[in-house]
């Protein structure tokens, strides 16, 4: 039933017509005449879970727990490993329950050596099945998804969601990695991310509205349930993560996903906050139609594209990137000012 239902989540995404916004385009960035920089000079690498990567940019959680699922897999960690950027494997649950979907997952690491490997996990795991799923990919780090909405989208999710916060933080007090808490497209609210704060969670993926949208993708799996009222549901990214920096938690990591698909939402997302950024569905879709070589072209010509911007706001690394100032107009402009009243 799960291995059907990962399939279903690749189609579905690959099948979804929905299209979000996650209000990048409210963004306004100041071109600078005069950067001061040689192209040659811009440096995109930065320090992520204490390794350096080249650029800030991770692969996001998809799959794995069948053949098909393993071959995407091994092909995301082959692109992962071409740009030295950081991979997150899907949920992990069903290795948990199969051992014979390990592999699906362990190939990762087997291709991904030395770079940054992340496990995921249901925020409502055991502890000793998150050790578990950290063993099967000798993981850096591991994800936690927290996905209300998803849920109740399967007829056959969770109902019930009461004593998360709890268990994340005996995880967090219980396991010798760092916990990345995220979503799965829908945004984590200031206060979500105050609160996994106050509990000692110290990297968090907004994971925001704009892109993939489980709603749509659970919903094209049952279609006897019409659920397009709601494909509008979330928190818009940038929304998300200006939101969790105006919190001033200085040790507090922003991952800035959702609806990230060209190099201009990458860079506002850091200026607006994030210190990582992270792509599934577009990467998916590369992935699936045109094989490695066109997603290593993709990504390639996207980290040439946000260099670029970058001497153009005239930042010769990723520390002045966070710090250019922008503007913000529209739909964007009116959330905020209703966030700060
Ligand atoms: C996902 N995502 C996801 N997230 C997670 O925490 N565990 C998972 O197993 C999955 N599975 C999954 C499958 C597929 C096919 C897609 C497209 C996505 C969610 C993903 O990590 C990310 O949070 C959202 O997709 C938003 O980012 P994009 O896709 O808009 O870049």
């Amino acid at each position: 039933m799960r291995k059907f239902r990962k399939r279903e989540h690749i189609e579905n995404y690959l099948r979804s017509t929905y299209v979000g916004n996650p209000l990048f385009d409210d963004m306004f960035l100041y071109h600078n005449s005069l950067p001061e920089v040689d192209f040659s000079e811009i440096n995109t690498s930065t320090v992520f879970l204490n390794k350096k990567v080249n650029f800030p940019l991770m692969i996001n959680a998809m799959t794995g727990g069948s053949d098909f699922a393993e071959d995407i897999n091994r092909q995301l960690a082959q692109v992962a490993n071409e740009f030295n950027i950081p991979i997150a494997v899907g949920s992990q649950t069903i290795a948990l329950e199969d051992p014979d979907t390990v592999e699906s997952f362990s190939v990762v690491r087997e291709i991904v050596e030395k770079g940054i490997v992340i496990g995921n996990l249901s925020a409502r795991t055991s502890l000793e099945d998150a050790k578990k799923a950290i063993d099967i990919i000798r993981a850096d780090s591991l994800q936690l998804h927290l996905n209300p909405a998803q849920e109740l989208a399967m007829s056959e999710g969770e109902r019930e969601f009461k004593n998360i916060l709890k268990n994340i933080e005996e995880l967090v007090n219980g396991l010798d990695v760092p916990i990345i808490v995220k979503e799965v497209g829908f945004g984590l609210s200031s206060d979500v991310v105050k609160r996994l704060y106050d509990i000692g969670v110290r990297n968090v993926d907004v994971s925001g509205f704009g892109g993939t949208n489980f709603f749509e993708i659970e919903n094209l799996r049952t279609p006897d349930s019409d659920l397009s009222e709601l494909y509008g549901w979330g928190i818009p990214t940038a929304l998300a993560i200006i939101e969790a920096k105006s919190l001033g938690l200085d040790d507090l990591k922003i991952i800035g996903s959702g609806g990230i698909k060209n190099s201009e939402q990458l860079i506002k997302s850091i200026v607006a906050g994030a210190d990582m950024t992270a792509i599934s569905g577009e990467i998916l879709s590369y992935l699936v139609h045109g094989g490695v070589e066109y997603t290593l072209k993709y990504l390639g010509n996207l980290i040439y594209k946000s260099k670029m911007i970058m001497l153009l706001l005239g930042a010769k690394d990723i520390k002045d990137l966070r710090n250019v100032k922008y503007k913000v107009k529209g739909e964007l402009r009116d959330l905020l000012e209703n966030f700060k009243l």
